[in-house]
């Protein structure tokens, strides 16, 4: 139990490694807000939770409106009485190579993972500025390290959450925030499900541990990071990639 009575509010938790996060925050005791755009799988998250014993309210939004992130976070305060934890995790990709990638493609991908990590992140962070407590994880990517064939949008947008976690970090920590990344390998879920076998087959080879990752190794990540065994952790970007690129 060691996000006990914890308030989280998790984005993109309906699939995926927002899903696994859900699941896991609930088992170590947080109440969870499952925060996505997709209203059937926040459905089946919500009731996995419930069905497993826990805690979880499910809120339909859209990262990229403002408004709809005022709301959510609102509505968590209203609900549980505060917020102690977000988990940016809501992140598309739209790839092409440079030469072929189309301003829509750019737009749509800064708007989901920075826009809207910018506005979830300031909808929350003024309510922990009350609470003079609270944590903030963003999901960077091996990508946002290290860049990527085919994703100039997306590789932007996760190096871009670093700074922003690393400047939260600055800013918040004197009033008891901690803001972490987290930079995931190569994981097993419905995102890298588009990208081709060869590749994956690439990675798995390519990391020492010759495997790819799974969404409850990430979910594992932030639950250490959002919990007080983390309590001198911050500004930090938490590698989870299983060594790939050693
Ligand atoms: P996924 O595509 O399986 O799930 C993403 C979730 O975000 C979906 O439920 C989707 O409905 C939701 N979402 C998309 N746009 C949204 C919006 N505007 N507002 C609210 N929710 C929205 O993705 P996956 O693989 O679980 O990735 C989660 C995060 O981890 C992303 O930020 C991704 O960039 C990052 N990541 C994933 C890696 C991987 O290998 N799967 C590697 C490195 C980083």
């Amino acid at each position: 139990m060691r996000l006990k009575d914890k308030v989280a509010i998790i984005t993109g938790g309906g699939r995926g490694i927002g899903e696994a996060t859900c699941l896991r925050f609930a088992e170590e005791g947080a109440k969870v807000v499952v925060a996505d755009v997709n209203e059937t799988d926040v459905q089946q998250v919500v009731e996995k939770i419930k069905a497993a014993g826990g805690e979880a309210t499910g809120m339909i939004v859209d990262v990229t409106h403002r408004a709809q992130v005022e709301k959510m976070v609102a509505d968590t305060v209203a609900t549980y009485g505060r917020l102690d934890i977000l988990v940016n995790n809501a992140g598309i990709t739209a790839d092409a190579r440079l030469e072929k990638m189309t301003e829509e493609q750019w737009d749509k991908v800064i708007a989901v993972n920075l826009k809207g990590v910018f506005n979830c992140g300031q909808a929350a962070a003024k309510v922990m500025i009350e609470q003079k407590s609270g944590v903030i994880l963003n999901a960077s990517s091996l990508v946002g390290i290290y860049g990527n064939f085919g994703q100039t949008n997306y590789a932007a947008t996760k190096w871009g959450v670093i700074g922003m976690a690393k400047s939260w970090a600055k800013e918040l920590g004197p009033k008891g925030i901690r803001v972490n990344a987290v930079a995931p390998g190569f994981i097993v879920t419905p995102m890298t499900e588009k990208m081709p076998e060869k590749v994956l087959e690439m990675m798995k080879e390519k990391s020492p541990l010759k495997t790819l990752g799974y969404p409850e190794d990430i979910a594992n990540a932030y639950v250490y990071l959002a919990s007080d065994e983390a309590k001198f952790v911050t500004g930090a970007v938490l590698s989870v990639d299983g060594g790939v690129v050693l």
